[in-house]
């Protein structure tokens, strides 16, 4: 009888290793930029990549150093959308428990935590964005994209709608005329395009992409971080309100701010206006 070798602590450390190399972290003052990871496979999104990305959250959330979260793709990819063979193919041919499981590791992290991350997000489109890749990048507060980068809506193409979050994270973003346009089409359109349609908020040259990003990941981190996880939070709670309920939402929001917020920012931003007179709100932040 073939009796199975157990795995030596040595091998459990390469295949965590192996694990953990589908999402690079990398802090850089103040900014995670997070890279999806699997550049030969375009950076599908397979079981193995979401799972971790749920772990990466955890630990950029809970890390004092980052102000902002950078989330992009390494190679010439964003991401190409989930992975047709380990997210499909291979979940549902393991049976319906590992579809159901799959499923929920991609959707909690794609839009669930990032939609309402503790931290200001950026996408940086760097190339290939199709398909699933739609929802986090719709869920990442701002988005910048290379004007050179190749955008699809391309779930037509192969037979299925654009499920996984993405038909409602491009109703949200985009017009009716474009969605249904890109939705029934599965055309492709760059990132130009993208912002034109207002996917995105900035396309520049792919060359200039990183920089910009920076510079974008400054401005916000130069505010007070309480206020903007609670302004960012407030604005996409209160897009599917009522104005009644939305008018006590953001009164008891802010005072919830006040009461949270220990550096007492608003005080401060108000001192620094009217009685130090070092500042002007209307053309940048006080000084932290
Ligand atoms: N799922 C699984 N594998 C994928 C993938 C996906 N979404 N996208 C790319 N890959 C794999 C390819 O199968 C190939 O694997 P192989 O080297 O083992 O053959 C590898 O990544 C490279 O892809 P390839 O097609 O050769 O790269 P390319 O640069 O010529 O084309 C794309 C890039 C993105 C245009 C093309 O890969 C593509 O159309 N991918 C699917 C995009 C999509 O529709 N996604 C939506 C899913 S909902």
């Amino acid at each position: 009888m073939m009796v199975a070798r157990r795995r030596g602590p040595e091998e459990d450390q390469m295949a965590q290793d192996d694990f953990k190399s589908v999402v690079k972290v990398e802090i850089d003052d103040g900014v995670a930029w997070v890279t999806l990871n699997r550049p030969d496979k375009r950076n599908a999104m397979n079981p193995a990549l979401n799972r971790r990305m749920l772990e990466v959250l955890d630990e950029v959330e809970a890390n004092d150093d980052v102000g902002v979260m950078v989330l992009t793709g390494a190679g010439d990819a964003f991401a190409a959308g989930m992975d047709l063979k380990e997210y499909f193919r291979e979940s549902e041919a393991r049976g319906r428990p590992a579809t159901l499981k799959a499923r929920r590791d991609a959707y909690e992290w794609q839009w669930r935590r990032l939609m309402y991350f503790e931290k200001a997000t950026i996408a940086m489109v760097n190339g290939w964005c199709f398909g699933g890749a739609f929802t986090p990048l719709v869920s990442c507060d701002l988005s910048i994209a290379a004007e050179e980068a190749t955008f699809g809506v391309s779930e037509v193409n192969w037979g299925i709608i654009p499920g996984g979050n993405v038909t409602r994270a491009i109703a949200a973003k985009m017009r009716q005329s474009d969605a249904l346009y890109y939705i029934m089409t599965g055309l492709p359109f760059d990132g130009r395009k993208a912002c034109e349609m207002g996917l995105v908020n900035e396309a520049v040259p792919l060359a200039d992409l990183r920089t910009r990003t920076r510079e974008l990941a400054d401005i916000l981190l130069a505010k007070n971080p309480m206020v903007l996880k609670a302004a960012k939070d407030a604005y996409k709670r209160v897009r599917d309100l009522h104005w009644e309920s939305s008018e006590e939402y953001l009164v008891v929001k802010q005072n919830e701010l006040n009461f949270l917020d220990k550096t007492a920012g608003r005080t401060k931003g108000m001192k620094q206006f009217l009685d130090d007179k070092t500042f002007k709100p209307g053309l940048g932040a006080y000084k932290k």
